[in-house]
This record gives C-alpha cells, structure tokens and sequence, in this order.
C-alpha cells in the first residue's frame, strides 16, 4: 500500500472517491487502522476525552500530542498522520505557533498538522502552509472554543450560521488548507460546503454529503468510550464487552486457582528440589 500525500488525497475528491479518517492515538489503535486501510489517521486532541479521562479537549497539551502522535507513528508507517494542534497553542505569536508545529511534525512524526477555527486563524494557516507543513481546517463544532460556544451544539442550522460557516470554509481554502474537517454540522450547509471547495470536506456528525468521513476510534468500536448522546456514531463492534468478559475470566481464574494450568508452567530439574529442601 502506498502513502496518501495531500495531492493525492486531493485528487480523490476530483475523482470521487471517499476518504476515510479514524483517530487513532497509541501504537496498537494505530497498527489496527492502517491493518485496516483508512486513508488517513487523525491523532486527535479527542485523545483528552477517550484516553486520558479529561471531561474535555481542553486540558490537552502539546507534549501530550507529541507522545501520542509518536506513538502513532511507530504503529502505522504507512499511512498518512493529521494530528491535531491542542487548545491555544496556535493563538499567539506565529513563531511560537511554528515552534509547536516543528515538534508535532518532528517529534510527534505527523505528515500534518489540524486545527480548530475560521477566518481568524487563516493569516497563521498561511504561515503553517508557507513553512511546508499541510494544515486541515476544522470548522462547524470545534470542541475547544465549547465554553463560548456554550455546549455541544449542532451548527449551520439557520440562514446566517450557514453563511458563516460557508465564508469560513473558503477562507482556509484561499489561505491553503488542503481539507477542511466539519463537526456537527447540519447535512445541507455541509452538501454546499462540499460543492463549493475544490478542496474535499471531512465530516463528522455532518451528514452524507462530505468527501470524506471520520469518527473516534474507541466510538466506533465502544472501546470504554465516556458516555455522550452521540446520533451521528455508528458502532462497528464492541470490544468492550469482549474486553470486559476477557478480563473478568481471567480474574475468575485467578481467584479459582485455574490459572496458570500445566501448560502455562516451567520445570526445573529433579535434583532442584534436594538443593532446594535440603535433606
Ligand atoms: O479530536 C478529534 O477526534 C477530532 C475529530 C472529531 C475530527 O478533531
Ligand atoms: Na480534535
């Protein structure tokens, strides 16, 4: 299999081809993904959320990002890494936004860098973009900004968030993103988006109409994911409950003394037992 690169991912968008995006965030949901085949894995900041226990994206940091992103990238060679710039961490000068992206893209092993946000952040996607590094927008619900936004709420429901959210789009395009993620946003604002870029839509909870789609690993998969009222997640599996009744058997056995059995045991010589014992 041959890495996608952002020309290629471009051009599956001229050719009509859906590209599918999973996060992905330590070296076994890595290796399972590209085992898989996705087109492109998303080292999310959602990690705060589905890994570390955090209520929100917002307590992640950019060293937090650069672990989980290395790891990633031990996991999965062959595929193509976005990983996600964490909460204010490109908001202030450029130069340190690009000393934040030197370590993700460097030490993090990214192909590519995400972040959060509209017109305001286009001057420092250009910089990003200028300095060689791929950026993918990320527009509609963007989990950092969720205390002004007051909550998880669905976007681009009325005329004048639909046109916001059309300006934004093709804002990061002109300032050289080359994809733009959607989150939660209504299916009708996210066809049009869609039609008017020449850049492809990546949506999630953003109806059928996008270029691409992602969803969080340990959603689709009910990998111990923390509850949420989630429409837009489809379960593919669900290893928790094989996790769960993997782990309890094991504990039972434990406890019962079945475990370890015969087969699970090394033996010494005879004459171990004399030394040992004695006479
Ligand atoms: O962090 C994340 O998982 C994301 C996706 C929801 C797009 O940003
Ligand atoms: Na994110």
């Amino acid at each position: 299999k041959s890495m996608l690169n952002i020309v290629k991912i471009k051009k599956m968008k001229k050719d009509g081809i859906p590209i599918s995006m999973v996060t992905a965030y330590d070296y076994p949901s890595a290796k399972l993904s590209e085992e898989a085949n996705v087109d492109i894995i998303l080292v999310g900041d959602s990690l705060g959320n589905v890994v570390l226990g955090y209520n929100s994206t917002i307590p992640v940091t950019l060293e937090d990002m650069v672990y989980h992103s290395r790891a990633v990238a031990r996991g999965a060679e062959n595929t193509f890494i976005v990983t996600d710039m964490p909460f204010m961490t490109y908001h202030g000068s450029i130069d340190e936004t690009l000393r934040g992206v030197r370590k993700i893209m460097q030490e993090g092993h990214a192909h590519a860098v995400k972040m959060e946000g509209g017109k305001e952040i286009c001057p420092t996607v250009e910089a990003i973009v200028k300095s060689g590094v791929p950026v993918l927008g990320h527009i509609g619900l963007t989990p950092q900004s969720v205390n002004q936004i007051g909550g998880y709420r669905i976007q681009g429901k009325d005329a004048k968030d639909a046109q916001r959210l059309m300006d934004e789009a093709k804002a990061l395009e002109a300032a050289g993103a080359f994809g733009i993620v959607l989150e939660l946003v209504t299916e009708q604002v996210a066809e049009a988006i869609s039609k008017e870029l020449s850049i492809p839509t990546i949506g999630i909870g953003a109806g059928r109409y996008c270029d691409g789609q992602v969803l969080v690993f340990h959603d689709i998969l009910q990998y111990a994911s923390p509850y949420m009222e989630k429409r837009f997640v489809k379960t593919y599996a669900d290893i928790g409950s094989v996790i769960r009744e993997g782990l309890g058997n094991y504990v039972k056995e434990v406890k019962e003394r079945s475990f370890p059995s015969a087969e699970h045991v090394f033996t010494a010589d005879e004459q171990v037992l004399d030394s040992l014992y004695g006479s």
